[in-house]
């Protein structure tokens, strides 16, 4: 059975590795490695991660799995959303399934969980940015009730690409 647990500050090390393998699974092949390495060295380092951790507004959950890390959530607040910084918004910034996993209602669960979190705050949306070219978080997102609404462009290393703004209102 796959629980969700928070993160905590002293996992930090299981965190970076973890999310930085899953970035490299998903994107890595998919892209230049020069801009893969080029954001991972600033993305995926000890000190980023801690600060991340420590941020008041956001929150990490870990799924688990027989005991294993099987995926994880990143939750953003208030002035810890990457934009807008609507104080009446949740943005989920990361959500990622090891490959092993897909299929298995893991990603469901984290974003059921980012939704519902969202309602107890009595937040008015949840909103999310992803990459146009990554159909599947795309359609998994409009299954779960998202509409694109925006766009904006996301630097990757010298990669100029565009993210999809999706949200759905509560
Ligand atoms: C996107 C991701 C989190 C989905 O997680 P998952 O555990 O594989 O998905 P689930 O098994 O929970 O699928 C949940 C539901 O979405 C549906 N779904 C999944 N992908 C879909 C797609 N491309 N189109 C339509 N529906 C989709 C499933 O059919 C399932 O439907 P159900 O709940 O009605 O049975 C996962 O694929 C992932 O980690 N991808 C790589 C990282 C990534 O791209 N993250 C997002 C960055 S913005």
């Amino acid at each position: 059975m796959v629980t969700l647990r928070k993160v905590e500050l002293d996992e930090a090390g299981l965190l970076l590795d973890f999310s930085k393998k899953t970035f490299y699974d998903f994107f890595a092949h998919l892209n230049e490695p020069a801009n893969i390495e080029a954001y991972a060295l600033v993305a995926f380092t000890p000190q980023k991660m801690q600060e991340e951790l420590s941020n008041p507004n956001s929150e990490f959950y870990f799924a688990m799995l027989n005991g294993q890390v099987a995926g994880y959530l990143k939750l953003n607040f208030a002035d810890a959303q990457t934009e807008f910084r609507d104080e009446k918004a949740l943005e989920v910034e990361r959500i990622y399934v090891s490959g092993e996993h897909h299929g298995k209602h893991i990603g469901r669960q984290l974003l059921k969980f980012a939704v519902d979190t969202a309602i107890n705050r009595q937040l008015d949306y949840v909103w999310l940015g992803v990459w146009e070219h990554n159909y599947k978080a795309i359609g998994f997102y409009q299954h779960h009730g998202f509409e694109v609404f925006s766009s904006h462009e996301f630097l990757l290393g010298d990669d100029r690409q565009i993210d999809l703004l999706m949200r759905r209102m509560l």
